[in-house]
């Protein structure tokens, strides 16, 4: 059988996403504070069989370019006003069957019992669709509303997730598959032998377990992550079920790919089972042309400034200090070094200004415009996906919301199936068995 992709629909609870332009768009909906806004893109994403919608999650109201929120709350910027992704998201499960949820939660500024139970109790609800997007945390302005004055260190952020992680797995694991017994003639609740503390005692994290929430249909949630430094990287490769990147070029996406999957080798996994996702921006016309008019439609509507007050998010690092049509120089950043660094990489191939690669911020986070006809992006999709060597999966985003989901839906996923690349309905129940993944053991016990 031909390799099949998978698919996730990109969020943030908000409709500032990748596109800064969106929100602007006359065919957005402008309701994302709704449940019927979220319950459609939901809707629409079962129907094409996504394997996921995706919610993406910061924590602050962006104040890193120019140190005061005005402008970003005037002008839209990713963060500007969102909800809670666990929310959205359990309210999405509710009115869907199979397709999964994935939320993003810091490991910085929550606990990983916090966490276990929150992730537990969603498998429980979604009946095993839940995945959870590890992050550390970007910026200090997400900091100081934790009471810090500024962010953790980067790699400090990753030696606290990597313990975050592995006390939420004990925690997890402290229900045995077959405790809950609720014998209702012997009175028998659950098996005290079969629920074990965790007694987590580290550097950073103390918890003592057991989780209260009983072994949940996927044993654990799906992993998420999106390192790209050598620290975020490594640490990807040795948890995540599935990995997310933007890199807007062949090379880029090569060079990422082969990385992951030799680190996840490294780390004694199967890097089959590490699954790697590029994100896209489609648009989608009748005839190319019309798909180019969309596209340049969109481009416009997308305002340079909204989009450094972004870069300077994600960096940590505030880009009002510099002359906006001058060139992107080379600092030294805070947030993720690895963003700055494709900006920067972009810029220099390009002789791009500060306000241009705002522009292109604005436009998506620098993630790669597929335009065409819907043959003719299900063409660029399959020219990624192919080979093998850059996506074993994409994360789609969008220009205008919800309907860019189903313009997506409605026109490419028919040409894909076509070509046998993507599945006609699903085949399983839960997120790991859409993504191919192996069942989570059963912990041992000694
Ligand atoms: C598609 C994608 C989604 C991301 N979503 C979030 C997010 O919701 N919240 C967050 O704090 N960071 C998010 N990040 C940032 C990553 O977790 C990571 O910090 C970043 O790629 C830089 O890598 P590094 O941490 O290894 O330096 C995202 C990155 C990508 C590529």
């Amino acid at each position: 059988m031909t390799r099949q992709l998978h698919l996730g629909g990109f969020n943030i609870a908000s409709n500032v996403t990748h596109s800064h332009a969106a929100w602007r768009h006359p065919s957005s909906d402008p309701g994302f504070l709704t449940p019927q806004y979220w319950h459609r893109v939901g809707r629409t994403l079962e129907r094409g069989t996504f394997d996921f919608v995706f919610f993406a999650d910061l924590l602050a109201t962006p104040t890193n370019y120019g140190g005061s929120p005005d402008e970003a709350l005037r002008r839209g910027t990713q963060a500007a006003a969102t909800i809670d992704p666990s929310i959205v998201a359990a309210s999405i499960a509710a009115v869907t069957t199979h397709l999964g949820v994935a939320i993003t939660k810091s490991t910085t500024y929550f606990h990983p019992f916090e966490v276990a139970r929150i992730f537990g109790s969603l498998d429980h609800v979604t009946q095993g669709r839940v995945a959870w997007n590890i992050v550390t945390s970007l910026s200090s302005a997400e900091a100081r509303n934790f009471g810090l004055e500024q962010a953790l260190d980067h790699d400090l952020r990753y030696d606290r997730a990597q313990e975050f992680v592995e006390a939420a797995v004990a925690l997890w694991n402290s229900w045995e598959p077959d405790a809950l017994v609720q014998d209702k003639r012997t009175g028998v609740f659950a098996d005290p032998s079969k629920v074990h503390t965790t007694n987590h005692d580290g550097l950073f994290y103390k918890s003592q377990g057991p989780l209260p929430v009983p072994h949940s249909p996927q044993g654990r949630p799906v992993l998420i992550q999106a390192g790209s430094s050598g620290k975020g990287k490594a640490f990807a490769a040795r948890w995540a079920d599935a990995i997310f990147e933007i890199d807007p070029t062949p090379e880029g996406r090569r060079a990422y790919y082969d990385s992951i999957k030799s680190l996840a080798s490294d780390a004694g996994r199967d890097p089959d089972l590490v699954k790697v996702f590029p994100s896209f921006i489609p648009f989608i016309g009748e005839t190319e042309s019309i798909a180019r008019e969309k596209q340049a439609f969109h481009n416009e509507l997308a305002d340079p400034v909204s989009g450094l007050h972004t870069l300077s998010v994600h960096t940590d690092h505030d880009f009002s200090q510099y002359d906006l049509d001058g060139p992107v120089e080379q600092v030294t950043v805070g947030g993720s070094q690895g963003l700055f660094d494709l900006a920067k990489r972009l810029t220099d191939r390009d002789s791009l200004t500060l306000r241009d690669i705002g522009k292109l911020y604005a436009q998506g986070v620098l993630l790669p415009q597929l335009v065409g006809t819907a043959e003719q992006v299900a063409d660029q999709i399959e020219e990624i996906f192919a080979p093998g060597d850059q996506a074993d999966g994409f994360i789609l985003s969008v220009g205008q919301s919800p309907g860019g989901f189903d313009d997506f839906v409605d026109a490419v996923v028919p040409e894909l199936r076509r070509r046998g690349l993507f599945r006609e309905r699903y085949t399983g129940s839960t997120l790991r068995e859409h993504l191919g993944l192996d069942r989570v053991p059963a912990p041992l016990r000694g």
